[in-house]
């Protein structure tokens, strides 16, 4: 059984004193949450301070990026011993947004993937196809092209450390959803792709996250899918109470 993971990605959203006054009350809402990894991403700025509310809670932290070498002369980078000198456990790489407008391609997602597995970070590893895309039926090959250019070459100790999010650049921050039948078989054919990289054992435990537009109307249908192990949530996930009900999705 894979355990579900909810993951909130607040983007360029928060100073220090909002994301913890976020995370006090975040806190309270999901105490008694224990069977799901919940999981927030804030602004580098705010990594120190959520992560010392954090501390001894049920609640992990993500960076939102990172790079892939460990210091050095790279002026406005973040180096994954920061990030895990802060406290985190989770880094996002390759978000589309990332891709779209900062020039991240496959390959440095790549690099950076194996850069956090060297310091022992889990990375969710954001995949996803583009309107044009998806109305001329390439989702498939752009998808597979993704998995394997990000993925190939990494040991199954490491495999087993990675989450994957599947986000339909259409549906993030539009409002428009995949529909839970739609995104399930673009999951499905994620995992098959990892079964052609790595072994079935571990392909059958990579988690595999949605995310565009999830909220708490949608996350029980999307949940209730056989491939779609959890969520990546944007807009949603800056407020703490829209956010718990997301992560509280089976008991609403
Ligand atoms: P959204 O963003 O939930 O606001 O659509 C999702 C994401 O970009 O991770």
């Amino acid at each position: 059984m894979r355990r579900p993971i909810i993951a909130g990605n607040w983007k360029m959203n928060k100073t220090v004193s909002e994301a913890v006054d976020f995370v006090r009350q975040l806190k309270a809402l999901v105490a008694n949450v224990r069977e799901i990894d919940i999981v927030i991403a804030p602004t580098f700025t705010a990594l120190q301070a959520v992560s010392r509310e954090i501390e001894g809670s049920n609640i992990e932290l993500a960076a939102q990026d990172v790079f892939w070498e460990a210091s050095g002369a790279f002026t406005g980078e973040i180096s994954p011993i920061m990030l895990k000198d802060v406290g985190c456990r989770y880094v996002i790489i390759g978000h589309s947004e990332r891709r779209q407008y900062f020039g991240e391609t496959n390959e440095s997602v790549h690099k950076k993937i194996k850069a956090s597995f060297t310091l022992g970070l889990h990375p969710i590893i954001c995949v996803g196809e583009a309107l044009e895309e998806w109305e001329t039926g390439k989702t498939f090959d752009v998808i597979k092209i993704q998995i394997i250019q990000c993925l190939e070459g990494f040991s199954r100790e490491e495999m087993e450390r990675i989450t994957l999010a599947y986000e339909p650049i259409w549906a993030i921050g539009t409002g428009k959803t995949a529909t839970p039948q739609q995104a399930e078989e673009v999951h499905a054919f994620i995992r098959e792709q990892l079964e052609g990289i790595t072994h079935r054992q571990v392909s059958q435990g990579v988690r595999i996250q949605y995310g565009g537009s999830v909220n708490s109307d949608n996350i029980s249908d999307l949940m209730a899918q056989p491939n779609i192990d959890g969520a990546l949530v944007g807009g949603a996930s800056l407020k703490a109470d829209s956010f718990s009900r997301i992560v509280k999705y089976s008991k609403m």
